[in-house]
């Protein structure tokens, strides 16, 4: 991976932040764009954009291909075995409350249960919570251990007859935990549940294979993976989405409409009601055929590079203390430091030019079981560097002895 010439890819990184050269390390908030995703979205809004599935004109016809090949470069890229098992969403969050709003609450009864674990990020505990006020579902928490790992034992003995779902974040976007979930997936199913994933922290990473992972459910976020705001993937099982109602109506997703009786689409146009985010999924295409260009065996082990060389030399700071230490992790780091708040921490990197996140990161239920009000986390991307972290110990240091 020839590093240099990436970095040349974001233009962003050429620039500053309060005046100093900006030093990114909050990917797992957003990745930043490259040319590619940027140009193609120009091009198609300059060159080839109309409006898709409607036009009896060629340019509609070459708009609706190129959001069609859209659909099958996402549903290559994470091992789909159709293209109409992907469905474009607006990313994460919509895609959970997506499937909690149709396949939850269409098939579910007040008792039944879902299970989901205490390093959910917020996306993956609200949708459900939402649930248990409309219909009564309970939730079953799976608790992490002091490392940062899934209490696998707990889970197993948290399925009942009434357990009708998993609901479980692949990586953890605080402790970047990477969690065993083809072993936990074979566990649900062998109790005959299904298992629903939440890639978002996952698919900018490393190599996911759906079909390998035999998960019934898989979301994710363009954003995330250096692609446009705005736009995700829901991969659903077929056998499933068959079975599944519409979430909500307009165009597109139907056959057949007449006031007393309406028949839908078939496969993922079922799920896409109105005017798509066509800009967004062929933009999403890009930033997927970028990080294939990579190799996503290669992201990951850059990213790991990074990881090993900035956990050694964040703990050689006296008084921090990383939250988060299981086997294997992504390139997240969260930590904390004696006596000098997070935001304060913040604070003093973003006048030194580097961007990282403080706070709870969407998931306060973690942030209660680390006893811990807020966290600093660091999160690498494809173009960071050694030198970023050799500015991030400085900046740390400084902000040590400002606050001591
Ligand atoms: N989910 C994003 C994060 O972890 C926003 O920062």
């Amino acid at each position: 991976m020839n590093l240099d010439h990436l970095r040349h890819d974001f233009p962003v990184l050429q620039t500053t932040n309060r005046g100093k050269p900006v030093v990114y390390l909050d990917s797992a908030a957003s990745a930043q764009k490259p040319k590619h995703v940027t140009q193609t979205l120009s091009n198609f809004y300059l060159q080839d954009y109309a409006n898709i599935h409607r036009g009896i004109y060629e340019l509609s016809e070459r708009a609706t291909r190129l959001y069609d090949d859209a659909r099958k470069t996402a549903q290559q890229f994470i091992h789909a075995g159709h293209p109409d098992e992907i469905i474009f969403t607006s990313g994460t969050t919509e895609g959970i409350n997506l499937i909690a709003q149709t396949f939850g609450r269409d098939q579910w009864q007040a008792g039944d249960e879902v299970i989901i674990s205490e390093m959910e990020h917020h996306s993956n505990i609200v949708p459900w919570y939402l649930l248990k006020q409309q219909i009564g579902i309970e939730l079953k928490i799976i608790p992490v251990d002091d490392a940062g790992n899934l209490d696998r034992e707990v889970y197993q003995k948290l399925f009942s007859s009434r357990t009708k779902l998993v609901a479980l974040t692949h990586v953890s976007n605080v402790l970047g935990t990477i969690n065993p979930v083809k072993e936990m997936i074979a566990i649900a199913h062998a109790n005959n549940v299904p298992v629903l994933l939440d890639g978002a922290q996952a698919v900018p990473h490393m190599p996911v294979d759906v079909q390998e992972l035999d998960c019934d459910f898989y979301v994710f976020s363009s954003h995330k993976l250096y692609g446009p705001t705005g736009i995700g993937v829901l991969y659903a099982k077929k056998s499933l989405l068959d079975n599944m109602s519409p979430w909500q109506g307009g165009g597109d997703m139907i056959e057949t409409v007449a006031f007393d009786h309406i028949t839908f689409a078939k496969g993922a146009q079922k799920f896409e009601a109105g005017t798509p985010n066509i800009a967004g999924a062929i933009g999403l295409q890009a930033a997927i055929q970028y990080m294939q260009n990579i190799g996503m065996q290669h992201v990951y082990a850059h990213e790991q590079e990074l990881l090993a060389y900035a956990t050694p030399a964040l703990l050689q700071i006296k008084g921090l203390r990383i939250i988060g230490e299981a086997k294997p992790k992504v390139g997240v780091i969260s930590f904390v430091m004696d006596d000098i708040h997070p935001h304060d921490i913040g604070t003093v990197l973003d006048h030194e030019g580097i961007a990282v996140r403080a706070g709870h990161h969407c998931a306060m239920p973690l942030m209660e079981r680390f006893k811990v009000p807020a966290t600093v986390r660091v999160s690498f991307g494809i173009y960071n560097h050694a030198a970023d972290i050799d500015k991030l110990i400085d900046a740390l240091q400084l902000a040590k002895r400002l606050f001591q």
